[in-house]
């Protein structure tokens, strides 16, 4: 008769179920055999009487450590038993694959676990990032289309280098060059200019950064929206703040107290409005306070040091993990931020010292932002962007969140670990 597969976590005492997973331990007495079966939901005893079933004992006898069964019999209580109280009598086994010897351990170097990421993903700490990551994302999405958002999926594969040209890409395209796209920035405007309001986007985003840092990775994932009639990019900042506010409270609801027990980390929920303060006040507040002095030359962007410790004085001075910078100056921006009185109208997020969004009101009026394109010698590549600001298009602004690097800095890991897969210049495998 058919049965259908449970989880381990919704296996109820007292019921005859179907279980399946992996084998986490084994201990084949002789006369009884104790194997830990760990499933997506957790881990269940399953508890094996030689005499009274000799065909389970001979599949039993085949089993390695990681190989994957399915498991029919009762679940009962057994105080006993560590793991829940609770235990299967299993009444029959099926060895679905048998595992050889694990070539990596939990405690191999991140290199080498990334080489087996498969194996790496088995833990219960990567199970809960994964997890935790998909709830972040599911509230993100739930919020916007609440809100009227639609989702959109923006090409990757593209006609010319877009936004900065430095960091991208380059394809053979049948008989020419295409480019993949580090952004979906030009798309999520042309959505504007099509009069779709409010978009939003979850895709890959790559760059070709030489970069070797914790939180650079050449392709990630960049959760992406753009809405139309703001007033600044003041609506901008307030949507994300309200959007974060709302994710961080239903990650910490779900998996906070999960969070804490594996990396023994604080979920918290951020207060809105999130603190505010323009670039160079940031740089005066460092010096005064911490005595972080840098040249006025290099005041113009926010270096790694300043970013790590401008979460020290937000923690200090706001009691709060966000930090929005502002007032970048224009020569650091993208062309097609708005300015005002030559500034540009966008900002930078920073979550617990790390840089997780750029955003912006954008510039949709055609001569001044053909004006700005001139100004930073983008001729070609923007040819087409430019287009979708000819024939009408609504003031509007919208920002992107690295996934990510939202991920890592939730759970306090690298990038290479937050990443499903992690892509840098050196590592295209698995
Ligand atoms: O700051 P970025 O480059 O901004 C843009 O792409 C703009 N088009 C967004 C906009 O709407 N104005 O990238 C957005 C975010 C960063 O804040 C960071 O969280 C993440 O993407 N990011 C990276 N994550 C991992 N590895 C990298 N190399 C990253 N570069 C940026
Ligand atoms: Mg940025």
């Amino acid at each position: 008769m058919y049965m259908e597969r449970v989880l381990t976590a919704n296996a109820p005492s007292g019921e005859y179920v179907r279980v399946g997973g992996f084998v986490e331990n084994l201990r084949n007495k002789r006369y009884m055999a104790f194997i830990v079966l760990r499933d997506m939901s957790g881990k269940l005893q399953l508890t094996v009487d030689k005499g009274a079933y000799p065909d389970v004992a001979a599949e039993v006898d085949k089993l390695t450590v990681e190989s994957v069964v399915t498991a029919y019999g009762k679940v009962v209580d057994n105080p006993a038993v560590k793991m829940g109280g609770r235990e299967m009598v299993v009444e029959k086994l099926v060895v679905e694959s048998v595992a050889e010897a694990m070539p990596m351990m939990a405690d191999s170097s991140i290199d080498a676990r990334l080489d087996y990421r498969w194996i790496d993903l088995r833990t219960e700490k990567n199970k809960l990032m994964i997890k935790a990551q998909t709830e972040f994302v599911r509230s993100m999405r739930n919020y916007l289309l609440e809100r009227d958002f639609v989702e959109i999926h923006t090409p990757k594969i593209i006609g010319a280098a877009s936004e900065s040209g430095a960091d991208v890409f380059e394809l053979t395209y049948f008989d020419r060059k295409a480019y993949l796209a580090q952004s979906p920035q030009f798309y999520k405007q042309m959505a504007m200019a099509a009069g779709l309001e409010r978009i939003f986007e979850v895709g890959p985003v790559f760059r070709a950064e030489k970069s070797f840092t914790s939180r650079h990775a050449t392709e990630f994932t960049c959760f992406d929206l753009e809405f139309s009639y703001i007033d600044s990019f003041e609506d901008v900042m307030h949507m994300e703040e309200l959007l974060l506010q709302d994710a961080l409270k239903n990650v910490a609801e779900k998996y906070g107290g999960e969070i804490e027990r594996l990396f023994g980390l604080k979920t918290v929920v951020p207060t809105v409005p999130f603190p505010r303060i323009k670039l160079h006040d940031l740089y005066d507040e460092l010096e005064k306070r911490y005595g972080y002095t840098v040249p006025e030359e290099e005041k113009i962007d926010l270096s790694t040091d300043a970013e790590k410790l401008s979460y020290k004085f937000a923690m200090e001075e706001y009691g709060h993990e966000f930090l929005f910078v502002t007032d970048f100056p224009k020569d650091k921006r993208a062309f097609y931020h708005m300015r005002k009185d030559g500034v540009p109208q966008g900002y930078d997020l920073i979550w617990r010292g790390t840089e997780i969004t750029t955003g912006a009101q954008r510039e949709h009026r055609y001569e001044q932002l053909r004006r700005q394109a001139d100004e930073k010698g983008l001729g070609e590549d923007v040819k087409f962007y430019m287009e979708f600001f000819r024939y009408g298009c609504p003031p509007h602004g919208g920002f992107g969140l690295g996934v990510d690097r939202m991920t890592m800095l939730l759970l306090d890991i690298g990038i290479k670990e937050a990443e499903f897969i992690f892509r840098s210049p050196i590592r295209l495998n698995p």
